[in-house]
């Protein structure tokens, strides 16, 4: 049984998709790259922003021709798309030939699910000897309760560096985010679940875990209430794991613990990733951010201060519905005196079902389109200047593998988290590349750019 899984979105969703190869792995499933060979597709989809939904529809619409002319196959649709208010409808009006939707707190239905397919399939081809259709409606698991459903199996992607999830959900409900209706209420899993699994994995072989949560900071342990900083410090003692990074803290619940904690455990690696969203106290309060611009500069003061060398990144978004052109001021204004490493910007994107999505717009298309340009166009600037200040720095890098554009070369990460592509002493055979992989090497900075580095294997 040949079995392709596309996953769009987080780190939350990719980590999902491992469970997903889990289930089909439990089931003999052997994984494929190509869709016309596949028996099983699954779609394990994000619903964050239009472009991301509307994109995954497309993608499904072009599966009917092949369905059609493999009646066998198997289409199953999860994550974040399934959680749409009248999703069955949908399904059964425009993408019927779609066997499965199930939801992301629902995964440890998919194996019984996929038996009885499976099943369904067999029944019709003793019928009929030949499968000509898919006579059978789709079966739906969309999510009922939002309880931590422990020891789905796992499909690893990569063997020395892997995500750990310590809770799931969001209480937020920041205006223009659809992720708590379709996550589902805030949950934490059990510290010592974590720990575990974290145990488990440094055992298998990984030295670098992330963990993930969408406000890791509001972490809070069910039975012993321990809570983010602690969990940091537990997970820095187990044996083997060298890097710790985790996403994403919210400015809200960020804190000096936290920070102190970054600062003592040797293992935990100095990068941050908090989202700012805004530099518009307006747009915050409107956003339901519940900081402000101040109190985001203080925790970024605080937080070089008691860790040097900190690589910081975040999340901002242009057009929000109410931004006027003095809110976007503020916002360019804050990258500019902050200068973070890194930004990741997005154009506004209308939720259907979110608060923000009865705003009117204060600001044309047009306009939110040239501040956005702008945005980008300063912090570009900014991470430039910023790296080209690490040339001549020697800087350790776990390889992940040998660099996309430059096959001659490594690519791997330093423990802030930024690319450094370098020429290996030793990659003259394909069993040299191989042997470097998944180490930490030290690497010299010859050269910068707004992305990435490059350097030389010292
Ligand atoms: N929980 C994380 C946090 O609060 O930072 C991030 C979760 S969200 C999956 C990742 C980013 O997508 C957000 O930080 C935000 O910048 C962006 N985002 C979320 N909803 C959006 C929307 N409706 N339009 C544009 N960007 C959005
Ligand atoms: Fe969305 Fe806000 Fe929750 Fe992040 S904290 S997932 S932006 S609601
Ligand atoms: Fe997308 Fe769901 Fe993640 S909406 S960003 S896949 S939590």
């Amino acid at each position: 049984m040949k079995c392709l899984v596309i996953t769009y979105g987080c780190k939350q969703n990719e980590n999902d998709s491992e469970r997903i190869k889990g289930v089909l792995a439990s089931m003999d499933g052997e994984f494929c790259d190509d869709e016309k060979h596949a028996d099983i597709i699954v779609f394990n989809t994000c619903n964050v922003r239009e472009g991301a939904a509307n994109r995954l529809y497309g993608n499904i619409g072009a599966l009917k021709a092949l369905k059609q002319r493999n009646p066998g196959l198997i289409i199953v649709v999860c994550g974040c798309v399934t959680a749409e208010v009248d999703v069955q409808q949908k399904f059964k009006q425009s993408y019927p030939y779609v066997d499965i939707v199930i939801g992301t707190n629902s995964l440890h239905k998919l194996k019984d699910m996929l038996n009885e397919v499976l099943q369904k399939n067999m029944h019709t081809q003793d019928n009929s000897h030949t499968i000509t259709k898919n006579k059978h409606a789709a079966i739906y698991a969309l999510d009922e309760d939002f309880d931590i459903h422990e020891g789905i199996p796992q499909v690893r992607d990569c063997k020395f560096s892997a995500t750990v999830p310590i809770m799931s959900g969001c209480n937020n409900f920041c205006t223009y985010c659809i992720v708590p209706y379709v996550r589902g209420r805030e949950r934490s899993r059990e510290a010592q679940n974590i720990i575990d699994e974290v145990t488990a994995l440094s055992n298998d072989g990984c030295i670098e875990v992330t963990l993930l949560g969408q406000n890791v900071n509001s972490y809070k342990c069910p039975s012993t209430n321990i809570n983010f900083a602690t969990l940091l410090r537990r997970v820095n003692q187990v044996k083997g794991i060298k890097r710790i990074r985790f996403i994403s803290s919210h400015p809200k619940d960020f804190n000096p613990e936290v920070i102190s904690a970054m600062a003592e455990c040797d293992n935990i690696c100095p990068q941050l990733h908090l989202p700012f969203q805004s530099g518009s106290d307006i747009i915050l309060n409107d956003m339901n951010r519940k900081y402000t611009r101040t109190d985001y500069i203080n925790l970024i003061t605080m937080a070089r201060q008691a860790i040097p060398g900190l690589t910081i990144t975040s999340d901002c978004i242009v057009g929000f519905p109410t931004e006027t052109q003095a809110d976007f001021d503020q916002t360019l204004d804050l990258i500019k005196t902050l200068k973070l490493d890194m930004l990741f910007t997005f154009i506004y994107s209308r939720r259907s079902g979110t608060k923000a999505a009865k705003y009117a717009f204060a600001m044309s298309k047009d306009e939110i389109k040239r501040n956005f340009d702008e945005l980008v166009k300063t912090q570009n600037e900014i991470s430039n200047q910023i790296n080209q200040k690490m040339v001549g720095n020697v800087v350790e890098v776990l390889v992940e593998g040998v660099s996309k554009k430059n096959e001659a070369m490594y690519s791997g990460r330093t423990p802030g988290g930024k690319i450094v592509n370098f020429k290996a002493d030793k990659l003259d055979s394909v069993d040299n590349a191989a042997s470097l992989i998944g180490t930490l090497v030290n690497t010299k900075i010859i050269s910068a750019n707004t992305f990435a580095f490059i350097g030389e294997q010292v």
